[in-house]
């Protein structure tokens, strides 16, 4: 349909559009399973999936994989053909046991970033799933080439490059985030280190990029720039279809520039969000509430992260963590999955 298809195996979706995975519960089946049943890639994100589960605070494990099976499975029913992806963070305790109830439920693609997914394809390599890494720098994107082909015998079926301006965690360091390179360099320099996996493997490894990608002339600008394809996020948080809370997306609608920010996690990592005191300024609420990441500094905590992501995506806004990308103050009302698709469609064409 556009001069460039994104296809990564034997998945071809109409638009190359990955909706990028939100957690905690932003990005479930619903957003999901609408993306895909426009023609670009759902992804459903694993973090914390069972939060609604009445027994996730005594076994939040077994509550997490009702879940996420149950997601992937009404994510299907709204696709109706759609392709849908899960994003799992290597961060997370228990990740091992994520991708392979993901891989039994048969997802089409598995996306891992937050940690480099050194092991991933020991589970997806004998099932049709695509193994999908996500990377800020061409020497992660080389440490996890090198390893999958040295231990795996395998290659990428694709990879996302995460830039400075995406919503969430960032791959890069405070201090490197000031001068970071830009996006559009970063994927060329990836797409040099996988030219010999590629060869080798006789694949094609699309690499895509993330990050401040927000509209249709956004998009067309990444691609002509040397993507395969695009991930993005923050653009679906507003849509009607998003998993969310009217909250939430609200609190995107109503952002301005200014109060969009870099803010420090319990993680270690950076990460954007829209600013609020709970987290700038967190009232010494130091309790660990789940245990849930391998980085996670428990005993000296400004806030629980899963909380307060929890609370983002309920609707208690000022006791949450607002992830968002760079561009969120760019949304002015809640719109439609389609109508976002239908803006992409007409830029592609135009350029
Ligand atoms: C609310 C929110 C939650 C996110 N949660 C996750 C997550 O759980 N795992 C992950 O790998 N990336 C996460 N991201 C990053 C996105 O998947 C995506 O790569 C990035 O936001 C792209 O930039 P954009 O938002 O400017 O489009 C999140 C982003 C947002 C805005």
């Amino acid at each position: 349909m556009f001069n460039k298809q994104l296809i990564i195996g034997n998945l071809k979706p109409t638009f190359p559009v990955i909706q990028g995975g939100m957690g905690v519960g932003i990005s479930l089946s619903s957003l999901a399973g609408h993306v895909a049943k426009c023609g670009g890639i759902g992804i459903i994100s694993g973090a914390q999936i069972g939060y609604r589960d009445k027994d996730f605070i005594k076994d939040p494990l077994h509550a997490n994989l009702v879940a996420l099976k149950q997601e992937i499975k009404q994510a299907r029913e709204i696709a109706s053909n759609g392709i849908i992806g899960v994003n799992l963070m290597v961060a997370m305790k228990h990740y091992a046991e994520y991708v392979k109830a993901a891989v039994e439920a048969k997802i089409d693609l598995i996306i891992s970033g937050a940690g480099l997914p050194l092991d991933l394809p020991k589970y997806t390599k004998d099932s049709d799933t695509k193994a999908v890494p996500i990377v800020s720098s061409a020497k992660a994107a080389t440490i996890i080439c090198k390893q999958w082909d040295r231990k795996y015998n395998f290659a990428p079926d694709a990879i996302i490059v995460e830039g400075p301006l995406a919503g969430g965690h960032l791959g890069f360091s405070a201090a490197h985030l000031e001068n970071s390179p830009l996006l559009e360099d970063i994927i060329l320099e990836v797409k040099e280190v996988v030219k010999e996996y590629s060869e080798k493997y006789n694949k094609s490894i699309p690499v895509i990029a993330a990050g401040g990608i927000y509209n249709g002339e956004d998009v067309a600008k990444m691609l002509e720039k040397g993507a395969d394809g695009v991930q993005m996020a923050t653009r679906f948080v507003t849509t009607h279809e998003c998993d969310a809370s009217l909250a939430f997306k609200e609190a995107y609608i109503n952002s301005t520039e200014e109060t969009i920010g870099i803010v420090k996690s319990p993680v270690g990592m950076p990460g954007r969000a829209i600013l609020n005191t709970y987290i700038t300024s967190p009232q010494g609420n130091k309790a660990c509430f789940f245990d849930c990441l391998h980085k996670c500094g428990v005993t000296d905590i400004p806030y629980c992260i899963s909380k307060a992501l929890i609370n983002a995506v309920t609707g208690d806004v000022d006791n949450a963590l607002l992830f968002c990308g760079s561009n969120a103050y760019k949304a002015t009302k809640l719109e439609y999955v389609e109508d976002i698709f239908n803006e992409i469609e007409s830029a592609l064409v135009i350029a």
